[in-house]
């Protein structure tokens, strides 16, 4: 019979980015599924409205990317309890918006540490349990980043397109069996990433990078709603197949990908410049 529900595949749930913006709506949408959920934040009392409103069937969990190993650890506590994660989300992530040169490289390296290293080390960790019982779901928040890097968010474009490396990857090293791995790349939605995006000072002083700043904030702001993100999740879950989902408005997740499938990366390149007005 196929599934109708998300609980119909996988019972429990481990989200990272839980307490607001697309991990939140995730989060919610589960929740109304009947998976029981385990969110994340950096600061638990983030987290307090879902546990208010959905009791037992959430769990807090307070869990900082900047810190792999103790995540990991922290992940290891919660698959114990919670007697193994059918499914596991890693969404949590930031933005950081600034030239590269002129950024200390401390700025970039952070974001790596969190947005690709540590976050193949909690794929990594999830993965082990779910070979040894070839079933779940791993899903991997990446973004069309990865196929159109933003301007003057250098590292971030570098996280997002390894992350869809990985998922690639894994995809492959786990053909043929019962666990799927969803590459989900979504365009922009209505979140709080805008408004939490670093903005180191020296990159308010260009007026390209103002105008591209400009370009990228009325993008996120006109954006879908995150509940249509969550839509979009639960159709790719309901399906039950490995594969990338790009999910977003029409001309970000479905008409630029097919007309750059025919054209150049010098094509991608010019419709980037012209779309955040820095060519
Ligand atoms: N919004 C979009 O248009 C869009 C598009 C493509 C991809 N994405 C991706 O979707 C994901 C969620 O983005 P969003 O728009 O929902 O952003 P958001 O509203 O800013 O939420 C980001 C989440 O990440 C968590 N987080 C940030 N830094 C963290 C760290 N060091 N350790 C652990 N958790 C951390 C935050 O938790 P606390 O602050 O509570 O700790 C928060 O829950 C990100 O990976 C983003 O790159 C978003």
């Amino acid at each position: 019979m196929p599934a109708v529900r998300v609980s119909d595949l996988h019972r429990t749930a481990f989200i990272t980015g839980a307490s607001t913006g697309l991990g939140q709506a995730f989060a919610e949408m589960l929740l109304r599924d009947g998976v029981r959920v385990w969110g994340t934040s950096r600061h638990a009392a983030r987290l307090d409205p879902l546990a208010a409103r959905y009791g037992t069937q959430f769990t807090a969990v307070a869990l900082d990317l900047r810190q792999g190993a103790h995540a990991a650890a922290v992940f290891r506590e919660a698959e114990a309890i919670a007697g193994g994660f059918d499914l596991v989300i890693n969404n949590a992530g930031y933005g950081v918006f600034a030239d590269f040169v002129a950024t200390d490289f401390s700025v970039w390296e952070e974001q790596l540490e969190v947005m690709l290293i540590n976050t193949a080390r909690m794929t990594h960790v999830a993965m082990g349990g779910m070979r040894e019982r070839n079933r779940g779901a791993l899903v991997n928040i990446s973004s069309l980043a990865a196929e159109f890097p933003l301007p003057f968010q250098s590292a971030y474009n570098i996280a997002k397109a390894g992350l869809s490396a990985l998922n690639e990857s894994l995809m492959v090293e786990f053909a043929g069996s019962n666990v799927v791995i969803l590459d989900v790349q979504p365009g922009d939605y209505r979140t709080d990433f805008e408004g939490s995006v670093v903005r180191p000072a020296a990159a308010a002083a260009s007026p390209r990078l103002d105008r591209a700043w400009k370009a990228f904030a009325a993008m996120m702001q006109g954006g879908p709603p995150p509940a249509a993100a969550a839509a979009a999740l639960r159709q790719a879950l309901l399906r039950n197949r490995s594969g990338t989902v790009r999910m977003g408005r029409f001309f970000q997740a479905v008409l630029a990908p097919f007309l750059t499938r025919f054209g150049s990366q010098a094509l991608v390149r010019r419709i980037q410049a012209t779309y955040f007005d820095v060519s």
